[in-house]
């Protein structure tokens, strides 16, 4: 690896947004997998630093807590606890978890934006906005919608489109639409700062141009965006909750046109990576530490995000490192290193989708699982490459058929027979010969492969081949029948056993950026002390354990996930798209008719009428005869309603029927008029008078 062993490495997390609780598409975008590399870089024994919060601001926040009935500041905190929490129990092992509303945030985003501004970067200027009449506001970002200029999406939001990812300027939506009023707001004029990213994209280009190893996507999306040329983007907005815009310099000028106004979420949340750290050195008592980290060009910054925060952390961050930095000899901060995008999550062959509530929500899986298996079904299908689809099946599979009989089996025979047959002692090591050498062998060999997997942000692979060593090592101790050399041949029997163990123990360290829980389950069971957190990956098939030594209790790793408890899982998803597509079928409409006058209207007598007998007509599955009284005469009317009502629910109610159609015969009965309906052969309803009215009322 290129790596100098012991280079400082700072990951960070994509802030999540404090407006929701977290579903299984977060987790899997840009915690999981930095989690699995972070786990792993600290048992390598590098200087490795994780670091995330809330991002707590934005027209994300205030369109939640406005349907929340919330305040902003009540949203973020209740939020940002309950997504603390379940990343804890999810085992995200971040070093420091932030806020953007800690106050030396706010002071290092408007550190930026004084300094730029002092340089005379940033450009102010007026522009046209859309502007919502009825609810008299600028419509920020989410706040207006529109169809993307690029892909046609009809619902793409005013800063960014969800489906093709383009970096949109909200003047550039077609048919906008206020998410606040529904209505169709007017362009006005009004008066922001803007970074002018077009100055920044020859540097941005050749920086980005020496990447040879970013993953396509990355890449892909940055050339289109250049091919598109960089423009000028607002970095304030009309907004109450957010980052002030500081209405002085650092000279104790004032910033006109700056009160009221706040900085765009956008550009202050990736300096939450920054503050975050700063907020992590006071934390520990060394308050200049985060400097280590930001303030060394050879620092390895890695950004773990969604693929729909590309444009953010490609172009828009280290524009804004560049500009900062211009100038500067000194304290120049560090630009980024990887961004390992991940692809989108789909469950079960849809879009997740929190607003309809088809996701597989975090604390719901908790309630009912482990986080272990969830975290590794969700590493072995990992969206590195292209979109990929989590099912409960799968997860199911992956839990019974991997995670329960290889991994768990190996582990639960070898420590039970030792138990039983070596009084739960490491047997003697004996000379390793043959399929035992090769066995220790394909340890380590497995050792640098993982490594080189994660290394490479190849989690999908690492995940897998650490599966086949679990597979080989159930296979050795197939192949080495323990069961039988322990009669026949006791020194091939502790030989096989005690490589079982050295497998078992180095399974322990392997397993733990994937399986953190168990492997620390596991590594109790082997009686070792203290905590796998703490042992060295260049340690793993090469510090074994001693013959003799006492092993703690076996118990079963992974339990069986049985077929009742994914049917419930699948059922409710079902449930939901069920109600989702009922709501999403396209209304069925009748094509429109010719106009008619109002007097040919007029012509036709509508009545109000009492039904005062219903039967069936034999021979007819579809008609209804009906006796009714207009109140002046009774008349006789055949209907086909037999399908939607029973003949004795009709029984006294007040119908409309129209009095002046010509008589005439159906199936051989007389029909005197015609009562009226509405709706189709499938739903049928009979027209009805609100209140009941006098019996022969016109209707009109
Ligand atoms: O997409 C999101 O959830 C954003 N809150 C991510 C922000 S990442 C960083 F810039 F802070
Ligand atoms: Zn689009």
């Amino acid at each position: 690896m290129s790596d100098k062993p012991h280079q400082r490495i700072l990951v960070t997390s994509a802030l999540p947004y404090a407006n929701g609780p977290s579903h299984i598409g977060r987790l899997t975008g840009a915690y999981l997998p930095a989690d699995i590399y972070v786990r792993y870089q600290r048992l390598t024994g590098r200087d490795v630093l994780y670091i995330c919060g809330s991002d707590e601001h934005g027209v994300p926040i205030t369109i939640q807590a406005e349907k929340e009935g919330a305040s902003p500041r009540d949203l973020v905190d209740r939020y940002t606890k309950i997504i603390q929490d379940e990343f804890a129990r999810m085992g995200i092992s971040f070093d420091f978890y932030s806020r953007t509303s800690d106050p030396v945030h706010h002071e290092t985003a408007q550190g930026f934006f004084l300094d730029l501004e002092e340089k005379g970067i940033l450009r102010r200027k007026p522009e046209m906005q859309w502007f919502d009449e009825q609810a008299g506001m600028f419509l920020s970002d989410r706040y207006v919608e529109g169809t993307c200029p690029v892909c046609r999406f009809t619902e793409a939001r005013g800063d960014q489109c969800e489906r093709c990812g383009s970096y949109l300027n909200q003047m550039q939506l077609i048919h906008p639409r206020s998410k606040v009023t529904n209505t169709t707001p007017v362009a006005r004029e009004t008066t922001h700062w803007y970074l002018p990213l077009g100055e920044f994209q020859a540097e941005l280009e050749r920086w980005i141009g020496e990447k040879k190893d970013w993953k396509d996507n990355v890449i892909n999306y940055c050339q289109g965006w250049f091919r598109q040329g960089l423009t000028d983007r607002a970095i304030t907005r009309d907004l109450e909750w957010g980052v002030p815009v500081p209405e002085r310099d650092r000279k104790g000028r004032v910033l006109e046109g700056a009160a009221g106004k706040v900085l765009y979420v956008w550009f202050e949340a990736v300096l939450g990576y920054i503050s975050a750290t700063k907020a992590w050195a006071r934390h520990i008592g060394q308050p200049d530490r985060w400097k280590d980290y930001w303030l060394r060009e050879d620092t390895k910054l890695v950004h773990f995000i969604g693929k729909d925060n590309i444009v953010f952390h490609a172009i828009v961050f280290p524009a804004i490192t560049m500009a900062y930095n211009r100038g500067r000899q000194n304290e120049r901060y560090v630009l980024v290193s990887e961004i390992p995008a991940c692809e989108f999550l789909n469950l079960e062959g849809e879009k997740l989708s929190t607003s309809r509530n088809y996701a597989v929500w975090v604390r719901d899986y908790l309630d009912a699982f482990d986080p272990d298996p969830l975290r590794y079904a969700l590493a072995s299908i990992l969206p590195e490459n292209k979109d990929s689809d989590f099912s409960w099946r799968d997860f199911q599979a992956r839990n019974n058929n991997e995670l329960a009989d290889i991994l768990g089996n190996f582990v639960n025979r070898i420590l039970t027979f030792t138990r039983r047959q070596f009084d739960g002692k490491v047997p003697a090591a004996h000379k390793p010969a043959g399929p035992d050498r090769e066995m220790l062998d394909e340890v380590r060999k497995a050792r640098t492969e993982v490594g080189e997997f994660i290394e490479r942000f190849r989690i999908r692979d690492a995940c897998r081949r650490f599966m086949d060593l679990s597979r080989a090592a159930n296979k050795h101790f197939n192949d080495s029948e323990p069961w039988k050399t322990v009669k026949t041949d006791r020194a091939a029997c502790e030989a096989s056993i005690h490589v079982g163990l050295q497998v078992v123990k180095a399974l322990a360290v392997l397993m733990h950026p994937f399986l953190p829980f168990t492997s620390e389950k596991v590594w109790r069971m082997l009686g070792l002390p203290g905590s796998v957190v703490g042992q060295r990956w260049s340690a793993i098939g090469v510090e074994l354990l001693a013959e003799g030594h006492v092993l703690g209790q076996p118990e079963i790793v992974f339990p069986k996930i049985e077929d009742g408890a994914i049917a419930m899982q699948t059922a409710r998803l079902r449930a939901v798209l069920d109600t989702k597509e009922a709501r999403e079928e396209p209304v069925r409409t009748a094509p429109l008719l010719a106009a008619v006058s109002i007097d040919e209207f007029a012509r036709l007598d509508l009545r109000t009428a009492r039904v005062l007998e219903a039967e069936k007509i034999k021979g007819s599955d579809k008609l209804l005869k009906l006796q009714v009284d207009l109140g002046f005469e009774k008349r006789q009317i055949v209907s086909g309603l037999a399908q939607h009502y029973r003949p004795e629910e009709l029984v006294g109610r007040q119908v409309i029927v129209v009095v002046n159609l010509k008589p005439a015969r159906i199936r051989g009965v007389e029909s005197q008029g015609m009562l009226l309906t509405v709706g189709d052969d499938e739903q049928l309803k009979v027209l009805i008078p609100e209140a009941p009215v006098t019996e022969g009322s016109r209707v009109s």
